[in-house]
């Protein structure tokens, strides 16, 4: 017990929420069996406190100070990848004298160079992928030449090895080039440059989930699914130390969230999110909006602050008595309340998965990134929603369509098969951390090869 206690590994997400909550709640498995974890916060976001005893965290600079902001993602990561690796090293040269040395530092994928620093203290290096094994397959089909997108990519379907047949719309968009994203679009793709040199890989997924483009993925490199990391109470079995998601860049408004929940019958409210970083355009607010209201179905709506004045005007005096408009929500907990029948979500990876391990039907609305792909398994592959089409002449999803989307998913007899799907699938992701599943297997052998100093 105490050798292992003293098996210290840093812990590192890119600072964004969607990266932050799962490489979180990963420490936490971490330290659950037993070895010291230290997670990294960056000085450029005010995240709420760590409730958590068993990680400690620590923030270093990150070319930015607290609270200063860059809208300009290109500017925010040249600044961040100039001053992180001196930053980092300061950290775990701070260790390296103590009775705490770095034995391992899991970082994010999209954070390559990592590597290098680590390295260069005798570390290892575990890149973890925030997304999937399927879009990460894509990505790096495309990043090796496999996969090029023709021009006449409307009227094409994809056949690549081990994934289900898949149209233009279906692929993540930057398999097609960066389009106007060209810094992040260039850190996607970086996560493949040192790949074969790192000494684990984990992904936030489950074998059962996607387990034949883990085998294909494994035979390339030692493909280590570890999820889903969603806290232990939310998958019947709680950790100790794991009551909360901990560490958010936004404040959730939890008491009107889960007392205006309360009051409503099972199965009959529509959850909808957009995540952290989706903003959708001011007609397709109004085309949701309109669309709940004619549902005739309570709902719990996250707007963003940043989102808030896209609302079509008197929206939320108009639907107080069916519907809750919020900032922001504790989103597990809304989503594993008896009273939510329906997810309307943008398929981030983390909202993906956190509902298909609650049991949560989905409305797949994606946006960008992974979200497309995720779609396509959302309602094809694993059957737990249905996707929205968008309307060929206006561009949006229109009010219509997302009326008969809620309707679909909640009523009726593909309602019922999606229900049913849902709970066989909530049931494999809790099988998959519970203890001797195979994400919880894979785990423990990354401990136990640490412990032992080898791997
Ligand atoms: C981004 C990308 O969009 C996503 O596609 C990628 O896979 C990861 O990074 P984001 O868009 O924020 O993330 O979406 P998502 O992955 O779903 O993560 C959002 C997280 O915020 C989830 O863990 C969700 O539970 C949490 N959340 C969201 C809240 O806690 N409250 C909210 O109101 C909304």
């Amino acid at each position: 017990m105490e050798k292992k206690k003293s098996t210290h590994i840093l812990v590192f997400p890119f600072p964004i929420q969607g990266h932050i909550n799962p490489m979180l709640q990963f420490s936490k498995r971490l330290a659950s069996k037993n070895l010291k974890v230290t997670f990294i916060t960056s000085s450029s976001s005010s995240v709420t406190e760590n409730s958590s005893t068993c990680i400690d965290t620590e923030t270093i600079y990150d070319g930015f100070n607290k609270g200063e902001k860059s809208t300009d993602p290109a500017e925010f990561i040249a600044r961040y990848e100039s001053s992180v690796p001196k930053s980092l090293a300061e950290l775990i040269e701070k260790y390296s004298s103590s009775e705490y040395p770095v034995k391992c530092i899991v970082y994010d994928s999209i954070l390559p160079w990592v590597l290098d620093v680590a390295r260069k203290f005798g570390a290892f290096g575990a890149s973890f992928f925030t997304q999937n094994v399927a879009v990460c397959a894509l990505y790096y089909l495309a990043f090796d030449g496999s996969l090029k997108v023709p021009v006449e990519k409307d009227k094409m379907s994809f056949l690549l090895p081990s994934l289900p047949e898949l149209e233009f719309n279906d692929l993540p968009p930057f398999v097609n080039g960066p389009g106007a994203y060209r810094a992040i679009y260039d850190m996607v793709f970086s996560q493949f440059s040192n790949i074969d040199d790192v000494d684990w890989l984990f992904w936030n997924t489950f074998y059962e989930l996607e387990d034949e483009i883990v085998n294909w993925m494994a035979r390339k490199w030692p493909t280590k699914p570890i999820g889903p990391t969603i806290p232990s109470m939310f998958l019947d079995k709680q950790l100790e130390d794991d009551k909360d998601y901990g560490l958010s860049l936004f404040k959730p408004n939890s008491d009107a969230c889960m007392n205006w929940l309360n009051a409503k019958e099972p199965n009959s409210v529509v959850y909808i999110s957009f995540g952290s970083l989706a903003a959708l355009n001011e007609d397709q607010m109004t085309e949701l909006a309109c669309g709940l209201k004619s549902s005739k179905k309570g709902f719990l709506w996250v707007v963003r602050e940043s989102e808030d004045k896209k609302l079509p005007d008197n929206f939320i005096e108009e639907t107080k008595d069916m519907g809750l408009v919020v900032k922001w929500s504790p989103q597990l907990d809304v989503l594993a309340h008896k009273s939510v029948g329906c997810f309307i979500t943008h398929c981030g990876w983390n909202s993906t998965l956190e509902a298909l391990s609650l049991g949560v039907p989905m409305v797949a609305m994606p946006q960008w990134t992974d979200q497309p792909t995720n779609a396509k398994f959302i309602a094809d592959v694993w059957k737990v929603g249905v996707r929205v089409k968008v309307d060929d002449e206006k561009g949006i999803v229109v009010k219509e369509e997302i009326e008969r989307c809620i309707g679909e998913v909640m009523e009726g007899e593909t309602g019922n098969r999606i229900r049913k799907n849902s709970e066989k699938w909530k049931k494999l992701a809790c099988e998959a951390v519970d203890e001797g599943g195979s994400s919880d297997k894979n785990i423990e052998e990354f401990v136990s090869k640490l412990v032992c100093n080898s791997n």
